[in-house]
């Protein structure tokens, strides 16, 4: 699978868009928000810059997207105000792979421009957005550029399908499965760790060219509390779709060679496999960490009881946002409704047994001088 061609979240603003099923996401970017804000105030009170370069790296197409901006302005421009200082110029980048829906983003700028006018008055500012589409497993920007960098529900995405998965067993290493799983042989769990080390270590080593000296950065990502890879509070969502799609192998509808083929490009790390990379790469200063959940209907809580249906069918469109184009990729577009309709009947069944929630991990981080 080329991930850069094929991972996209859905564009547009449809039933089954990204922008109209991330409330996974946005529950996240509003737990993560306090340490965000604090890790935006304490790098503008250290320089007192005139000028700020933030970046989000992975910011997808939605209201997420400069939901996330717009914190991290307010939280600077209220302690410029609090200082007397004026607010500095904040040069703004969105970044993605290249196939993200930037349009989408770009016509929304008039109308988040005008907004902040309105709100903040004329000394504010200014602000200009761009979009920089590119892997950030990878130099994206130019050197001593960024100030502060942001990033939410991304690093999750591997740079690749780990490569021994299709070397391994003629290349059936995971066969039945699409993630690791209980299932999995010991050395496709060891082929996910070291792809993301691999990964991650090039992610915080190219942010930290780009960065300044006393660059701040924020990250958010699907991972487990657990030691455990094979942990059913990571894997257990995408064992529902391998069941899903192996139901379709016993009626005919697929090839069983075609699920055995297809992994998925992510990975769920622990705390203690994020912090051994950022000790290895030696550039960042872990200045803050958190495990937040959050549950995988997000809509479905305490206050608000949905039936099982109801919230399975929620869980099937927020997994069909971002997981369609790598799906319909391999398996065809034909068949997508019909499996994320069983998938959805699956994920009823589950939480009728159980309510589970995504384990999310979030780092703060500072360059060290
Ligand atoms: C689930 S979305 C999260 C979007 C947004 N940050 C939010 O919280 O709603 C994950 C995004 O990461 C992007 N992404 C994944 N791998 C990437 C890479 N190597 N470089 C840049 N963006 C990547 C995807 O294209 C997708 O838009």
């Amino acid at each position: 699978m080329e991930v850069q061609r094929v991972l996209r979240m859905n564009g547009g603003d449809g039933e089954t868009s990204y922008a109209n099923n991330s409330t996974v996401q946005e529950r996240a970017i509003s737990k993560a928000k306090t340490i965000v804000e604090d890790s935006a105030v304490a790098l503008y009170c250290t320089t007192l810059a005139k000028s700020l370069g933030i970046a989000d790296m992975g910011c997808s197409s939605g209201a997420n997207t400069l939901l996330v901006v717009s914190e991290i302005i307010d939280a600077i421009d209220r302690k410029c105000r609090h200082l007397g200082c004026p607010s500095p110029e904040f040069r703004v980048f969105l970044n993605d792979l290249p196939g993200n829906d930037f349009n989408t983003i770009f016509k929304s700028l008039p109308g988040f421009y005008e907004k902040l006018k309105r709100d903040k008055g004329p000394d504010f500012g200014p602000c200009f957005i761009a979009g920089m589409p590119g892997s950030f497993y990878g130099r994206v920007f130019p050197t001593n550029s960024l100030d502060f960098v942001h990033s939410s529900y991304s690093v999750h995405w591997l740079s690749q399908v780990p490569p021994e998965l299709q070397k391994g067993m003629g290349g059936l290493l995971n066969k039945g499965n699409i993630y690791m799983a209980k299932t999995s042989h010991p050395a496709v769990f060891k082929a996910y760790l070291e792809q993301f080390e691999r990964d991650f270590f090039l992610f915080l080593r190219s942010r930290s060219e780009e960065m300044t000296y006393a660059g701040r950065l924020v990250i958010t990502l699907m991972g487990r509390r657990s030691l455990d890879p094979s942990s059913g509070e990571c894997c257990y969502i995408w064992e529902l779709m391998a069941q899903s799609l192996m139901d379709m192998v016993s009626q005919g509808i697929i090839e069983e060679a075609k699920v055995d083929s297809f992994n998925l490009p992510h990975y769920t790390p622990s705390i203690q496999e994020l912090i051994a990379v950022i000790e290895t790469e030696g550039s960042f200063h872990l200045d803050r960490s958190e495990i937040i959940e959050i549950n995988w209907d997000p809509t479905n809580d305490d206050d608000n009881m949905l039936d099982k249906f109801t919230s399975g069918w929620n869980v099937a469109k927020i997994m069909r946002a971002v997981s369609e184009s790598m799906l319909a990729s391999h398996f065809g577009e034909a068949i997508m409704d019909d499996l994320y309709k069983r998938y959805g009947e699956k994920v009823a069944e589950h939480l009728s047994m159980e309510k589970t929630k995504h384990i999310n991990l979030i780092i703060s981080l500072s360059k060290k001088f």
